[in-house]
Protein backbone atom coordinates (compact mmCIF):
# COMPACT_ATOMS: atom_id res chain seq x y z
CA UNK A 1 0.00 0.00 0.00
CA UNK A 2 1.38 3.19 -0.99
CA UNK A 3 2.04 5.97 1.73
CA UNK A 4 0.62 8.92 1.37
CA UNK A 5 1.61 11.17 4.55
CA UNK A 6 5.06 10.93 6.50
CA UNK A 7 5.95 12.81 9.66
CA UNK A 8 8.62 15.03 10.29
CA UNK A 9 9.55 15.10 13.78
CA UNK A 10 12.23 17.08 14.89
CA UNK A 11 13.10 20.03 17.90
CA UNK A 12 13.86 22.30 14.96
CA UNK A 13 16.03 25.09 17.73
CA UNK A 14 15.91 26.87 15.30
CA UNK A 15 14.83 25.10 11.15
CA UNK A 16 18.02 25.05 9.40
CA UNK A 17 18.30 25.05 5.52
CA UNK A 18 20.22 21.12 6.62
CA UNK A 19 16.01 20.89 7.89
CA UNK A 20 14.32 22.38 4.97
CA UNK A 21 16.65 20.64 2.57
CA UNK A 22 14.91 17.11 4.34
CA UNK A 23 11.44 18.76 4.28
CA UNK A 24 11.68 19.57 0.11
CA UNK A 25 12.68 16.03 -0.80
CA UNK A 26 9.97 14.58 1.77
CA UNK A 27 7.70 16.66 0.10
CA UNK A 28 8.20 15.76 -3.12
CA UNK A 29 8.11 11.94 -1.89
CA UNK A 30 5.06 12.08 -0.06
CA UNK A 31 1.70 13.48 -0.87
CA UNK A 32 1.58 15.33 2.23
CA UNK A 33 4.06 16.19 4.82
CA UNK A 34 3.68 16.91 8.59
CA UNK A 35 6.48 18.56 10.24
CA UNK A 36 6.07 17.80 13.74
CA UNK A 37 7.82 20.08 16.45
CA UNK A 38 9.02 18.50 19.62
CA UNK A 39 7.99 20.22 22.31
CA UNK A 40 10.96 18.74 24.20
CA UNK A 41 11.41 20.11 27.31
CA UNK A 42 14.74 17.72 27.97
CA UNK A 43 16.38 19.83 25.47
CA UNK A 44 15.54 23.24 26.94
CA UNK A 45 15.27 24.49 23.80
CA UNK A 46 16.34 28.37 23.19
CA UNK A 47 13.41 29.41 21.17
CA UNK A 48 9.87 28.57 22.86
CA UNK A 49 7.60 26.13 20.97
CA UNK A 50 5.43 29.00 19.38
CA UNK A 51 8.73 30.67 17.80
CA UNK A 52 9.77 27.41 16.76
CA UNK A 53 6.63 27.27 15.26
CA UNK A 54 6.34 30.24 13.35
CA UNK A 55 10.03 30.27 12.41
CA UNK A 56 8.93 26.50 10.86
CA UNK A 57 5.80 27.83 9.42
CA UNK A 58 7.56 30.94 7.45
CA UNK A 59 10.23 29.15 5.99
CA UNK A 60 7.80 26.23 4.58
CA UNK A 61 4.67 28.61 3.60
CA UNK A 62 5.42 28.27 -0.66
CA UNK A 63 4.99 24.16 -0.48
CA UNK A 64 1.91 24.00 -0.18
CA UNK A 65 1.57 19.88 0.68
CA UNK A 66 3.55 20.28 4.37
CA UNK A 67 1.55 21.37 7.27
CA UNK A 68 3.36 21.93 10.71
CA UNK A 69 2.32 21.13 14.37
CA UNK A 70 3.48 20.49 17.74
CA UNK A 71 3.11 17.19 19.67
CA UNK A 72 4.27 15.82 22.87
CA UNK A 73 5.17 12.63 23.88
CA UNK A 74 5.94 9.64 21.94
CA UNK A 75 6.25 10.20 17.82
CA UNK A 76 4.55 7.15 17.14
CA UNK A 77 1.70 7.53 18.89
CA UNK A 78 1.79 11.30 17.40
CA UNK A 79 1.87 8.98 13.97
CA UNK A 80 -0.72 6.90 14.81
CA UNK A 81 -3.06 9.43 15.58
CA UNK A 82 -2.89 11.04 12.34
CA UNK A 83 -3.31 7.56 10.52
CA UNK A 84 0.14 7.55 9.15
CA UNK A 85 2.62 5.21 8.85
CA UNK A 86 5.98 6.90 8.04
CA UNK A 87 8.12 8.81 10.29
CA UNK A 88 10.46 10.78 8.26
CA UNK A 89 14.53 11.25 9.18
CA UNK A 90 17.19 13.43 8.01
CA UNK A 91 20.93 12.01 7.86
CA UNK A 92 24.54 13.59 8.05
CA UNK A 93 26.93 12.27 9.45
CA UNK A 94 28.32 8.63 10.98
CA UNK A 95 27.43 10.44 14.15
CA UNK A 96 23.79 11.00 13.65
CA UNK A 97 23.75 7.35 12.11
CA UNK A 98 23.82 5.49 15.70
CA UNK A 99 21.46 7.83 17.40
CA UNK A 100 19.00 7.70 14.15
CA UNK A 101 19.01 3.86 14.12
CA UNK A 102 18.75 3.20 17.85
CA UNK A 103 15.41 5.27 18.13
CA UNK A 104 14.44 3.93 14.85
CA UNK A 105 14.19 0.43 16.05
CA UNK A 106 12.99 1.37 19.59
CA UNK A 107 10.14 3.16 17.24
CA UNK A 108 9.53 -0.52 15.25
CA UNK A 109 9.85 -2.09 18.60
CA UNK A 110 6.56 0.07 19.50
CA UNK A 111 4.65 0.21 16.24
CA UNK A 112 5.77 -2.22 14.19
CA UNK A 113 3.36 -1.17 11.38
CA UNK A 114 5.06 2.58 10.90
CA UNK A 115 8.35 2.94 9.25
CA UNK A 116 11.22 5.68 9.44
CA UNK A 117 12.49 6.39 6.27
CA UNK A 118 15.83 8.48 5.65
CA UNK A 119 16.71 11.32 3.36
CA UNK A 120 20.19 12.69 2.84
CA UNK A 121 20.51 16.60 2.50
CA UNK A 122 22.29 17.84 -0.20
CA UNK A 123 26.14 17.53 0.69
CA UNK A 124 26.26 21.48 0.83
CA UNK A 125 23.97 21.40 4.04
CA UNK A 126 24.86 18.10 5.23
CA UNK A 127 26.89 19.30 7.85
CA UNK A 128 24.69 22.14 9.62
CA UNK A 129 23.25 21.91 12.77
CA UNK A 130 21.05 23.66 15.25
CA UNK A 131 23.63 23.15 17.64
CA UNK A 132 26.34 24.56 15.45
CA UNK A 133 23.77 28.02 14.35
CA UNK A 134 23.06 28.26 18.03
CA UNK A 135 26.71 28.58 19.14
CA UNK A 136 27.97 30.71 16.00
CA UNK A 137 24.92 33.28 16.49
CA UNK A 138 26.32 33.56 20.18
CA UNK A 139 30.07 34.24 19.01
CA UNK A 140 28.38 36.72 16.62
CA UNK A 141 29.55 34.53 14.08
CA UNK A 142 28.14 34.85 10.26
CA UNK A 143 25.20 32.17 10.17
CA UNK A 144 23.21 33.76 7.11
CA UNK A 145 24.58 30.38 5.19
CA UNK A 146 22.96 28.16 7.51
CA UNK A 147 19.14 29.40 7.69
CA UNK A 148 17.01 31.37 6.00
CA UNK A 149 16.73 35.18 6.25
CA UNK A 150 13.55 35.05 8.93
CA UNK A 151 15.41 32.66 11.02
CA UNK A 152 18.83 34.55 11.04
CA UNK A 153 16.75 37.94 12.26
CA UNK A 154 15.61 35.71 15.00
CA UNK A 155 19.00 34.93 16.07
CA UNK A 156 20.10 38.05 15.80
CA UNK A 157 17.72 39.88 17.92
CA UNK A 158 18.07 36.51 20.81
CA UNK A 159 22.31 37.52 20.92
CA UNK A 160 22.20 38.04 24.56
CA UNK A 161 20.54 35.18 25.43
CA UNK A 162 22.00 33.05 23.30
CA UNK A 163 25.61 33.71 24.69
CA UNK A 164 23.88 32.30 28.33
CA UNK A 165 21.93 29.34 26.69
CA UNK A 166 25.25 28.37 24.87
CA UNK A 167 27.41 28.20 27.86
CA UNK A 168 24.63 26.18 29.82
CA UNK A 169 23.93 24.24 26.77
CA UNK A 170 27.53 23.42 25.97
CA UNK A 171 27.93 21.92 29.80
CA UNK A 172 26.07 19.17 28.98
CA UNK A 173 27.39 17.78 25.44
N1 LIG B 1 21.76 19.45 8.00
C1 LIG B 1 20.96 18.41 8.09
N2 LIG B 1 20.90 17.51 7.09
C2 LIG B 1 20.12 16.41 7.19
N3 LIG B 1 19.34 16.13 8.25
C3 LIG B 1 19.35 16.98 9.27
C4 LIG B 1 20.15 18.17 9.25
N4 LIG B 1 19.96 18.82 10.43
C5 LIG B 1 19.09 18.07 11.13
N5 LIG B 1 18.71 16.98 10.45
C6 LIG B 1 17.80 15.91 10.89
O1 LIG B 1 16.55 16.49 11.19
C7 LIG B 1 15.91 15.74 12.22
C8 LIG B 1 15.46 16.67 13.32
O2 LIG B 1 16.58 17.18 13.98
P1 LIG B 1 16.49 18.04 15.30
O3 LIG B 1 15.76 19.31 15.02
O4 LIG B 1 17.86 18.13 15.89
O5 LIG B 1 15.53 17.21 16.23
P2 LIG B 1 15.86 16.02 17.24
O6 LIG B 1 15.85 16.67 18.59
O7 LIG B 1 14.72 15.07 17.04
O8 LIG B 1 17.19 15.45 16.85
C9 LIG B 1 16.91 14.66 12.64
O9 LIG B 1 16.62 13.47 11.93
C10 LIG B 1 18.23 15.23 12.18
O10 LIG B 1 19.17 14.20 11.95
MG1 LIG C 1 19.17 16.34 16.70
Amino acid sequence: MPHRLAVYPGTFDPVSNGHLDVILRGSQLFEQLVVACAVNIAKEPLFSLDERLEMLRETTADLPNVKVESFTGMVVDYVRSLGGKVILRGLRTFSDYENEVQMAYANRTFAPEVETVFVCASLEESFISSRLIREAAALDGDISRFVPESVAVRLQKKAHELKGAVKKHSKGR
